[in-house]
This record gives structure tokens, C-alpha cells and sequence, in this order.
């Protein structure tokens, strides 16, 4: 075959990808993809690969679950598609939605379906403004977020996401998006200040943020209950007791960003169990439906959901709503895999894996290259540092999480680099000994970096 005719110069001519060097892509070529089985995905030229990362923290069931086909394939048989728009509806996007009410981590009273945890997040802030805004409270609509939050790419969920790369040159983020601290105790703490008290600081600043704004200008803060995407980031002990009290007297609502850490990820149902997090609104997407088909949900409080209501009373028609909110086919889908969530006791395979899960990766915090490591549940992260012990990061030219992460591929593993940090999120079906296959092929991985950069030192020395 002409080389120009492979799938990857094709890609490299057609396709644009999210999160990616596109110029470094075009000389690269794309890793592509072409089947899956169980927590396997295989290349095109038959290489299997451990992904380590679920996919995009999303396939919590792996690469091969029928029970998902089946469902896909006997709604779209029956009703392949339709819409909730003007009180349309559908038994899956019914069932599902009670669902998520009954199993939500707090009492919550309606369910909005939407395609992804950008439009999640986005439809939230629009809730919140609509909610102010009938309790004569229009001119609370700025919103807080933290410093290396995730939470999408849509201009409102973007101007949420706390990192640079999601506001350079777009013009972001938008006027009344704030962000406060992040907490990472590890790299923020300061010398001798416990957790509690790191926890103690950041809620002062962020109730100082608050007054700073005008607490009658704020209307939210959200945070994900474990950061993801800014680097596996789980909050210091009291951080969220701490937070919420400040939230509570300033009449913040909060939003609880469940994408990542919704259906099992820390260990619980849901991460705000695992955090005692009580929040206003809770934003869903990835594993609802196992990443099988695209859907999401936010659900809606109690007042929140009265007062929308209470304004359809007044002002008729509620305003927002995609063509593929709650579609049958995903809706089923997502159904089926919460079915499969409980009839497979997943999250009790996810406690009974956690602990091997911990503790191979701390074996690798004391690896030369480490500096931290750190799990909860099925996700985690190893902080890659120059100096561990006078926490002095590698020089960024050196890209040694990048590199770590190469190799890794090399060694059959997928993860991803966030900077130095690189992260580890896999199905949560994973066995124990495809953990220990991930683990053992990082710790190579690893070596081989050390190797590297020793060899790449004593040249630059001779
Ligand atoms: C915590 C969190 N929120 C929101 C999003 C955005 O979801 P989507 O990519 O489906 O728009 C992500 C995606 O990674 C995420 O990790």
C-alpha cells in the first residue's frame, strides 16, 4: 500500500484532534486504534495495549461488554431515536432518570439528560443563573473554580477549566469566571502546615475571594471531587467540610463535577460520598454509560428544581435543551450499565482491587524519579520530580512524564502526562493481575527513563 493511502496519513490529512501538538502530529503519525477486549485495545497492526487510563477515564467496563451491544441494539431497533423537547418522552430516558434520583449521593428531585460532561457543566451554569435570577438575585452569576479544574471545552465550561492551555488564544476565560486555589497539599503546603491547616488556608482565601467579588455577585463554586485532568489531585483532609461552610454562609451554590469520579471511581458510588460533599447540583457524563455512547446528566436539588418550575408558572416555556438530550439509544445504554454496575457488584470488585491498586503504586514512590504517589479508589498518579526530597521539578525541556509515558506504550500500556505528573485511571473491572501487569510495565517504563537521562547526563559532563 502507497504510504499515503494508510489510515495514519489519512488521519494526518482529515482529521483534527482534541488535546493534541497538531504540527507535531503530522510528523508523529497517529496510535490507531482498532479493537478492544476486555481492559485491551489493539492497533491496527495487532499490538495490545493495557489502557491504563480507561479510555478517556471513561470505560469503566471495559472494551467488550455485550450486555452494552445488546442494549444498544434492541433500542435501536425499537426506537432509534427521539427527543424530550415540548414534553416528548421515552421509557429509557424515564427509567434512567429515576435511576440517577434514587442512587444520587443526596436527595436530589429531577434529572437533565445532556451529551457530555461540557454541556453537563455548561447547563449547570445556566441553572444556576435561572435559579438567582427568580429569587431576585440576578447579579449572582460570577463562578468559582479552582486553579487546574477540568471541566470542559464549551466557552463556559472551558473558562471553568483552570489550566492555561484551555484559555490561551481563545480569549478566555470569560468576564465573572474566578479561580481560587487549587488544593494540592503536596505542592502547596507549606513547611510544618498540616493538611487540615493547608484546608484551614484555602477556605480563608476563597471566603476572602468571595468578599473581595461581592458575595451578592457570586453564584457558584464547583469543584470535582477528585481533580482528574490538572493531575489526579484529591483533596486535603477537611478541604471540603471546610469549603462547604464558607459556600453555606455566602449562599454559593455548589456543584459537584462527578465526570470523572461518578459510578465507582474512588471507591463509592460517588465521590461526594468519599468527600461527605453535599452539593447543590451534581454534573455526570463518561462512565454513565460506561463511555459506550455519548450522554451526561445534571442533577438538580430540590429548590432549584421548585423554583424551575415555579418560573414555568410564570414565564411559560423552560429555555434550554439539546436534540440529544436523554436520545434512547444512549439513555438505554447508560440504563444497562448501571444495571451491570450493581449486578456485577463493581463497586465491590473496586474496594477489594483498591489496596493492590494503592499499593503498587507507592512501591513506585520510591523510585529515583518519584517524588509522590497517590490513589484513591481506581485512580491515581505518580509526580515525577528532579529532586524528591527538595521537591524541585524536572526542567520542563527534559518532558520526562511525556517520555515515562512513551515508554510505557512501548512496555504495552497506555497513560497519559499531565506535565510530570502521569496518571492511571483504569476500567474498574480490572483484575489483580492486570494490575500487576500495569504496574510491572510502569516500573520498567520508569527505569528505562532513569537509564536514559543518567546517559543523557554523562554526555552532557564528557
Ligand atoms: C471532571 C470533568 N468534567 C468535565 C469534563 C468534560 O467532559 P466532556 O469531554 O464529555 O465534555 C471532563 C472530561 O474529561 C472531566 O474530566
Amino acid at each position: 500500500m502507497e504510504r499515503a493511502d494508510t489510515l495514519a496519513a489519512r488521519d494526518i490529512r482529515s482529521l483534527i484532534h482534541p488535546f493534541t501538538n497538531l504540527a507535531q502530529l503530522g510528523i508523529d503519525g497517529p496510535l490507531v486504534i482498532d479493537r478492544g477486549e476486555g481492559v485491551y485495545v489493539y492497533d491496527q497492526d495487532g499490538r495490545r495495549y493495557l489502557e491504563g487510563m480507561a479510555g478517556l477515564w471513561s470505560t469503566a467496563l471495559g472494551f467488550s461488554e455485550q450486555r452494552l451491544v445488546r442494549a444498544a441494539e434492541a433500542q435501536l431497533r425499537r426506537l432509534p431515536t427521539y427527543h424530550l423537547f415540548g414534553g416528548k418522552s421515552h421509557a429509557p430516558a424515564i427509567e434512567l432518570a429515576e435511576r440517577l434520583l434514587a442512587m444520587a449521593p443526596v436527595p436530589m428531585a429531577r434529572t437533565m439528560f445532556v451529551g457530555s460532561g461540557s454541556e453537563a457543566n455548561d447547563s449547570a451554569l445556566k441553572l444556576v443563573r435561572y435559579y438567582h435570577h427568580a429569587r431576585g438575585k440576578p447579579h449572582k452569576r460570577k463562578m468559582i473554580s479552582r486553579v487546574r479544574g477540568y471541566h470542559g471545552v464549551t466557552l463556559a465550561a472551558a473558562s471553568l477549566t483552570g489550566l492555561p492551555h484551555a484559555h490561551r488564544d481563545f480569549g478566555l476565560p470569560l468576564e465573572g469566571f474566578l479561580h481560587a486555589d487549587c488544593p494540592h497539599y503536596y505542592r502547596h503546603g507549606l513547611p510544618g502546615e498540616t493538611e487540615e491547616q493547608f484546608a484551614a488556608r484555602l477556605a480563608d482565601n476563597l471566603e476572602r475571594l468571595i468578599l473581595r467579588e461581592g458575595p451578592d455577585t457570586v453564584g457558584a463554586f464547583i469543584a470535582e471531587p477528585v481533580m482528574g485532568a490538572g493531575g489526579v489531585i484529591i483533596p486535603p483532609a477537611s478541604y471540603f467540610e471546610k469549603i462547604q461552610a464558607v459556600l453555606r454562609k455566602h449562599d454559593v451554590l455548589l456543584i459537584a463535577d462527578e465526570v470523572i469520579t461518578g459510578f465507582g471511581r474512588t471507591g463509592a458510588m460517588f465521590g461526594c460520598e468519599t468527600f461527605g460533599i453535599r452539593p447543590d447540583l451534581i454534573t455526570l457524563a463518561k462512565a454513565l454509560s460506561a463511555g459506550y455512547l455519548p450522554i451526561g446528566a445534571v442533577l438538580i436539588s430540590p429548590p432549584i428544581a421548585e423554583v424551575m418550575l415555579e418560573q414555568s408558572r410564570k414565564i411559560g416555556t423552560f429555555g434550554h435543551g439539546f436534540t440529544f438530550m436523554g436520545h434512547p439509544a444512549c439513555a438505554a445504554v447508560a440504563l444497562r450499565t448501571l444495571e451491570i454496575y450493581v449486578e456485577d457488584d463493581v463497586l465491590g470488585h473496586v474496594r477489594a482491587v483498591a489496596p493492590l491498586f494503592a499499593a503498587r503504586l507507592r512501591e513506585l514512590a520510591l523510585h529515583p524519579l518519584v517524588g509522590h504517589a497517590r490513589a484513591v479508589g481506581l485512580v491515581g498518579a505518580l509526580e515525577l520530580m528532579a529532586d524528591r526530597v527538595q521537591k524541585v521539578p524536572f526542567d520542563p525541556a527534559l518532558a520526562v512524564g511525556p517520555r515515562v509515558v512513551a515508554r510505557a506504550l512501548e512496555e504495552g500500556v497506555i497513560l497519559r502526562p499531565i506535565g510530570d505528573i502521569v496518571s492511571f485511571c483504569p476500567p474498574l473491572v480490572i483484575s489483580a493481575a492486570e494490575i500487576d501487569e500495569l504496574f510491572d510495565a510502569v516500573s520498567r517504563a520508569l527505569n528505562r527513563v532513569a537509564d536514559e537521562l543518567g546517559s543523557e547526563a554523562r554526555d552532557r559532563v564528557a
